[in-house]
């Protein structure tokens, strides 16, 4: 039977990480991104799965937690992840590396207490299904940090009103601003959080002076105090290109599931964790893992 699931916006063999922050002068968006994460995150916890983790530029930061999951679709972003952080089994300090797709996500119910996605709802042309794939996969009560690109931003609002743009910034509908890269409207995402199971905490607003001038002429920390400022205004307006959101999930939903870490992404059967290759007892399909990364990946629409 084929099961469709919505396009990928692929970064297998992407530079992303050169070009776009370390040869890209974001030393400012990744500071104020790292202020966001250190105010929302939980200090402990067990299990942590990073959706859309690349190559692993927030990982470190979530040190408080015994077993971190960095799940990408593309490989090679995990390769890069894996040989940053080195793959340990170390208790108290393990790192996963998991190539699979948010829609279909190969864990059982409920087996993490906390899970981010930092730039990475922004490529999903469906968040509902992405935000139910994740709830699905948490505890009750546990944290989901959300950051997503946001269409209302002060920027947009005066290119729309001096009728420089002609999308509007007020309506909830995503713009799609490049195939596969969306901007999404703060009550849209507030209401799909809320339809998915999730009961939003906090809100802050990040990047408040993503503008070129400013990055040249005022110092970093400078710069980056400022933000940290501007962000605690979030709960009250979201007027920033980037928005982080603290949720957690109701009571309901399966408590973390004893005997299985992963299920099979096609049929959902519970999979022994059996490295070179995890065979699915339901429905056959194989899985490889090779040099710490297991790929859970399906030919999509398969
Ligand atoms: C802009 S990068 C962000 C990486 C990282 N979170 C960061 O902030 O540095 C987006 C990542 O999401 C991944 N991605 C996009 N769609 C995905 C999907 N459907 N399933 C899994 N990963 C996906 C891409 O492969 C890419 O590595």
């Amino acid at each position: 039977m084929k099961m469709t699931t919505p396009p990928i916006c692929n970064y297998e063999d992407s530079d992303y990480q050169d070009t776009f922050w370390e040869a890209g002068g974001r030393d400012y968006e990744d500071a104020v991104e790292a202020v966001a994460i250190n105010r929302l995150m939980p200090r402990s916890g067990s299990r942590l799965l990073e959706l859309g983790a690349g190559a692993g530029r927030n990982s470190s930061r979530y040190r408080g937690f015994q077993q971190v999951t960095l799940l990408d679709y593309s490989h090679s972003q995990l390769e890069r992840a894996r040989d940053r952080l080195r793959c340990t089994q170390d208790p108290g300090n393990e790192y996963r590396f998991v190539a699979a797709d948010i829609y279909r996500l190969p864990f059982a119910p409920g087996v993490f207490d906390a899970a981010t996605m930092i730039r990475t709802l922004h490529h999903l042309s469906e968040p509902v299904s992405a935000l139910l794939q994740v709830r699905r996969v948490l505890q009750p009560e546990a944290v989901f940090i959300l950051e997503y690109a946001n269409k209302h931003n002060l920027k947009s609002i005066l290119r729309y009103l001096f009728r420089l743009q002609k999308w509007s910034p007020f309506t909830r509908e995503p713009v799609e601003f490049v195939k596969l890269n969306y901007d999404f409207h703060p009550a849209a995402v507030r209401s799909w959080l809320d339809e998915a199971g999730f009961v939003l905490e906090r809100q802050l607003t990040v990047s408040h002076f993503r503008i070129g001038l400013f990055k040249k002429v005022l110092p970093l920390k400078l710069l980056v105090w400022m933000d940290s400022t501007a962000q605690l205004t979030g709960d009250w307006w979201q007027m920033s290109p980037s928005v982080f959101t603290r949720s957690h999930t109701t009571q309901d939903g399966a408590p973390a599931a004893k005997v299985a870490f992963f299920a099979c992404p096609a049929c959902g059967e519970p999979l022994a964790d059996t490295p070179p290759l995890i065979i699915c007892p339901a429905c056959g399909k194989q899985y490889p893992v090779e040099d710490c990364i297991y790929d859970f990946r399906l030919t999509q629409n398969s």
